[in-house]
Parts: C-alpha cells; sequence; structure tokens
C-alpha cells in the first residue's frame, strides 16, 4: 500500500535540469526538474549504489556520478537494463508530496 508523505516546499525544489537529495520515511529520494516538471527516483543507484542526485542531467536521463549509467528520470529505465525505483510527486499547494 503506498501513501502520500510531504517531501519539501515547492521553492526547495531544484532548478531546471538539475538534481538534488530529499529525505522521506527512511530514504534517500532523487528530485530533478525537467521541462518544468518535477520527476522524483530513489537517490540509490540500482547498480552499486551511487548516489543519483549528484549526477548529471543528459537527454532527459539522470547519470549516475559512479559508473555512468544513465536512468530516465520519468520511468526509472536504465541502460543497460537496471530499473532505478520511480516515486510520483503531486505538488499540493507550496508542498511537494511524494508516493511511497
Ligand atoms: S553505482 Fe551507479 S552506475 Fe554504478
Amino acid at each position: 500500500m503506498s501513501e502520500l508523505i510531504r517531501l519539501c516546499r515547492r521553492d526547495e525544489l531544484p532548478a531546471e535540469g538539475q538534481a538534488k537529495e530529499f529525505s522521506a520515511a527512511g530514504r534517500t529520494i532523487c528530485v530533478a526538474t525537467l521541462g518544468g516538471k518535477p520527476l522524483a527516483l530513489d537517490n540509490v543507484c540500482p547498480h552499486r549504489g551511487g548516489p543519483l542526485a549528484e549526477g548529471t542531467i543528459e537527454r532527459g536521463k539522470i547519470v549516475c556520478p559512479w559508473h555512468q549509467w544513465e536512468f530516465d528520470l520519468a520511468t526509472g529505465a536504465g541502460t543497460p537494463n537496471l530499473k532505478a525505483v520511480p516515486y510520483p510527486l503531486k505538488l499540493v499547494g507550496d508542498d511537494v508530496l511524494v508516493e511511497i
């Protein structure tokens, strides 16, 4: 069963084309802003646990800083074929909620 948890204030979201790390419910979450929309993945890279929020964003994907694997920010689909866990976000008033 999933639940909505407050992640941050809207004005704390990263700038366009940037990523930032947040914590919620004991997890670390990578939030990136792409085309004006915030997108979230689990911050722990499914390869060997690299911190995705410290990576760069290229062509709609976040590039892990450890071994440069790429993960689609909208779906978590990765290259090679490991998937990062995506988390839906919801904007409610000044708050950003994450569905975990
Ligand atoms: S830990 Fe992320 S690509 Fe290896």
